[in-house]
């Protein structure tokens, strides 16, 4: 089958796109609104895109046409924590995805508990296996719908030191979640390890 996006409708582009680009590592957001409620919110639109200074990206649509919450507080405070859940956190994970109003704190409303950050104003989730404490370093909308990409600095990463074996991460105590779509999320599965790939030499 072969598809052309262009006729298509932003929801059909969506399906596809979030079909195929599976599975998602989910960056779980937390920002400060303007009256300084801790907002909190899923994004699995999310990579890092440089690794000195490390530095990762997530993009953000609209509610109609409004920028979503995280959005608008991200641009205004030019600060934001992206907090790594795993299997355990996954029901207020997949919950804090639901619209709540702007002032209202999503982090209160699941009852959540935080952490002070060391260089940023939003907190961290206190229960979250690792936080990575970020500042704004470029954003651009992009598309018919604007949908914005944010560039953010990682100023700290806070990891639970059980996580953490000669500076790598135990990727199997992680126990990360990805999205696939709609309510569906996958857990780590089966790890399969290569032999590493030989440099090829070319033979003119
Ligand atoms: C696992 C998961 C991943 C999501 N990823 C994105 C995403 O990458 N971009 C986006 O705009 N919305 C995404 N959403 C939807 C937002 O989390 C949702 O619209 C949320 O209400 C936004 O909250 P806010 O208005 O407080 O920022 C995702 C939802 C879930 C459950």
């Amino acid at each position: 089958m072969e598809i052309d996006p262009t006729p298509l409708a932003m929801r059909d582009n969506y399906k596809l796109m979030t079909g195929l680009i599976v599975p998602r590592p989910i960056a779980w957001v937390s920002t400060l609104s303007e009256n300084g409620q801790v907002n909190l919110a899923p994004f699995s639109a999310f990579t890092f895109v440089s690794h000195k200074p490390p530095m990762l990206a997530i993009s953000i649509g609209r509610r109609g046409t409004e920028l979503k919450d995280t959005g608008n507080n991200i641009l205004r405070t030019g600060e934001f924590v992206v907090n790594i859940g795993n299997l355990a956190l996954l029901e207020p994970l997949h919950l804090s995805s639901a619209h709540y109003p702007s002032d209202e704190s999503e982090v209160e409303a699941l009852g959540l508990e935080t952490a002070p950050s060391s260089l940023v104003a939003p907190p961290r989730l206190a229960d979250a296996p690792a936080s990575l404490e970020c500042r704004l370093n470029f954003s651009r909308p992009f598309g018919d719908e604007e949908n914005y990409l944010m560039v953010g600095e990682v100023l700290r990463f806070h990891i639970k030191d059980h996580l953490v074996n000669a500076g790598k991460v135990e990727t199997r105590d992680l126990d990360p979640v990805a999205r696939l779509g709609g309510p569906k999320y996958a857990t780590l599965g089966e790890i399969v390890i290569m032999p590493p790939a030989l440099v090829v030499e070319r033979v003119e």
